[in-house]
């Protein structure tokens, strides 16, 4: 398989001023809700998120949610979004090379979203980021384009995706109680892992 150019921030940026984020479907939404569990009041992080509509779909679900993006560019548009929202903060972050924020504590957070960027992210190290931050029961969600489904995703940089077998590794990670993970439409892939603090289970 050729490896395509990842995008760096600038480009992020520029790709968010021309293009419009992949709306979320009703039919999204209810799958999430099958699995998220109770929402309302608790904490969530929103991983890569863009120009926050995620972020955002979290807070109307009565969450508060912090979306985390390198992209200036897509932070300005979800700040412009939503003025002085009480539950919704967006900060700029590089979740690859930087430190993790102060703001994220061990323990404190119930939800950490991955929507449609998990794939440019380091998944196995963040993973064990993820579970450190979660509280006992707390969720991680992803939702993501799969190479292997064809269409644009592995040609499309913007589009990248995970292969069936990465897929398959996140979905075995140790240490997680349950993991859930279905097929949704346009060869996207959602997992939900519940845990972290669960049995481990043996592949
Ligand atoms: C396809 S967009 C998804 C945006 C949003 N989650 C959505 O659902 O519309 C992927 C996002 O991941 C962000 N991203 C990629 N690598 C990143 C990194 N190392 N740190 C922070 N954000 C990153 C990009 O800037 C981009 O906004």
């Amino acid at each position: 398989m050729t490896m395509l150019a990842l995008p760096d921030a600038l480009a992020w940026s520029e790709w968010h001023a021309r293009h419009p984020s992949r709306l979320i479907s009703e039919k999204e939404c209810e799958r999430f809700l099958t699995y998220a569990g109770p929402l309302a009041g608790r904490t969530a992080v929103d991983l890569g998120c863009g120009t926050g509509q995620w972020t955002r779909q979290l807070v109307r679900w009565g969450m508060r949610a912090t979306g985390y993006d390198y992209s200036s560019g897509a932070l300005e548009q979800a700040h412009k979004l939503v003025v002085g929202h009480p539950r919704l903060t967006f900060a700029r972050w590089d979740i690859t090379a930087e430190e993790i924020p102060t703001d994220i504590q061990p323990g404190q957070v119930d939800l950490v979203t991955c929507r449609l960027s998990l794939a440019y992210l380091d998944w196995g190290r963040l993973l064990t980021d993820v579970a450190r931050w979660l509280c006992p029961g707390g969720r991680f969600y992803a939702l993501t384009p799969v190479e292997s489904a064809g269409g644009e995703a592995g040609r499309d940089p913007y589009r990248r995706g995970l292969a069936t077998q990465q897929l398959d590794h996140l979905v075995h990670v140790k240490g997680w109680l349950h993991a859930h993970e279905w097929h949704a439409s346009l060869g996207l892939r959602g997992v939900m892992l519940h845990g972290p603090r669960g049995p481990v289970r043996e592949k």
